[in-house]
């Protein structure tokens, strides 16, 4: 299944991914999770907010048992980070299907809309919609590079902007969301193991510096008449990796939007994405206070808020008996990357994450990677799982 999928928004050049959320990548990505459903005889729903449900029984009668995870991209991004979760819920179904299993309550595939938010910058527009973390007027509000809102490209794709919101009849259907993520650093490489399972996601979130100034000639406007922008950004992005070592936190500006963008003009407006993550809250927001004060003149706005999720510690010990051994269970360890699962998580959906080990440690990059005997460990893994937890 990743091999359908691998030329599917790859960047030739760089061998990146390329899958915006609604792009013409993602609407082609859509149609293979349709037709993975359809081949399977599972009945595909597309919720309010745009997420793929695909389900063996009806959770409509009584809730049941989801797995899954997202098919968009970060720009060049790898293979693995979402459709190592979509392809394995797929694969762990095929493995209970061969062993006769038949579930005692209804078992889904779920594909997430937008976890990336590499196009409007909100990640997790699917799961935050979904359970009302995020509001519809501020989700439609959002624009991409091209000022297109979410409303104008809903509205292309053929959906309906006033569908959108908090949607609990779909909540309703699931009692149980499992996540298989491919890790994101390198602690199952140091353990040793293939598979592990998420303690924890780390509270994180993203913040846009807007630091005006005047536009103006770069060859006739004397350094002492300019009002350049660029000048405090610069400030902020050094300050920013500093707040970051004392707090003990992360800090990263990987996105910036400079206006107008001509190499021969002061720019007359700098913006910055500041996306910043730590064990403890209170560490990521001293860090980001320090930088808005700093930054004194910017508009500084939150652009998305994740605290921090401690998955539910009986669910994880027991997927961790599962996934391992009863005298072996897989290793349980936290991660700083945000997830489906953990918006889930947070709004009471209990919730687990399966990991597997990704030997270059590398991702949100073309050098993500998962030998293929791991990736087979962890549907094995989630099989197993997905069993006990339909019984
Ligand atoms: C998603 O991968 C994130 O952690 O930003
Ligand atoms: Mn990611
Ligand atoms: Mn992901």
């Amino acid at each position: 299944m990743l091999d359908e999928l691998s030329h599917i928004g790859r960047d030739p050049a760089t061998n990146g991914y390329i899958r915006d959320a609604w792009s013409v990548s993602d609407l082609e990505l859509r149609e293979w999770f349709r037709g993975e459903a359809a081949r399977r005889g599972l009945d595909l729903r597309e919720d309010r907010n745009g997420n793929l449900w695909a389900w063996w029984g009806d959770p409509s009668r009584a809730p049941g048992v989801a797995t899954g995870s997202h098919l968009d991209s970060v720009r060049q991004g790898g293979a693995y980070d979402g459709p190592l979760g979509v392809v394995s819920a797929f694969a762990a179904l095929d493995v209970l299907k061969n062993r006769d299993f038949r579930p005692g309550r209804p078992l889904g595939v779920a594909c997430f809309t937008d976890e990336e938010g590499a196009r409007f910058g909100v990640p997790c527009v699917g799961s935050r919609l979904l359970t009302g973390v995020l509001t519809p007027e501020r989700a439609l509000a959002l624009t991409d590079d091209d000022g297109d809102t979410l409303a104008d490209v809903l509205t292309r794709a053929g959906r309906s902007p006033r569908a959108l919101g908090r949607d609990d009849e779909t909540l309703g259907h699931v009692a149980v969301f499992v996540e298989l993520h491919v890790e994101q650093g390198r602690g199952l490489v140091d353990l040793g193991r293939p598979v592990g399972v998420a303690s924890a996601i780390r509270p994180h979130g993203r913040w846009r510096f807007d630091f005006r100034g005047q536009a103006n000639h770069a060859g006739t406007t004397r350094l002492e008449d300019r009002d350049d922008p660029m000048l405090p950004f610069a400030r902020m992005v050094l300050a920013a990796r500093e707040s970051a070592a004392k707090h003990g936190i992360v800090a990263t500006v990987g996105r910036t939007r400079v206006s107008p963008g001509n190499a021969n003009a002061v720019p007359g407006l700098v913006s910055a994405w500041l996306d910043a993550r730590g064990a403890r809250e209170e560490d990521v927001r001293a860090a980001v206070a320090e930088l808005g004060d700093l930054a004194e003149g910017a508009r500084v706005s939150e652009e998305s808020w994740t605290p921090v999720v401690d998955f539910d510690v009986t669910l994880r010990d027991r997927v961790a008996a599962v996934a391992g051994s009863e005298e072996e269970p897989s290793p349980v360890l936290p991660t700083g990357a945000g997830h489906d699962a953990g918006i889930l998580a947070s709004a009471g959906v209990p919730s687990a994450m399966l990991f597997v080990r990704n030997p270059t440690g590398v991702s949100h990059s073309p050098a993500e990677h998962a030998e293929r005997a791991d990736c087979e460990a962890g549907v094995v893994a989630l099989a197993s799982v997905l069993e006990d937890l339909c019984r």
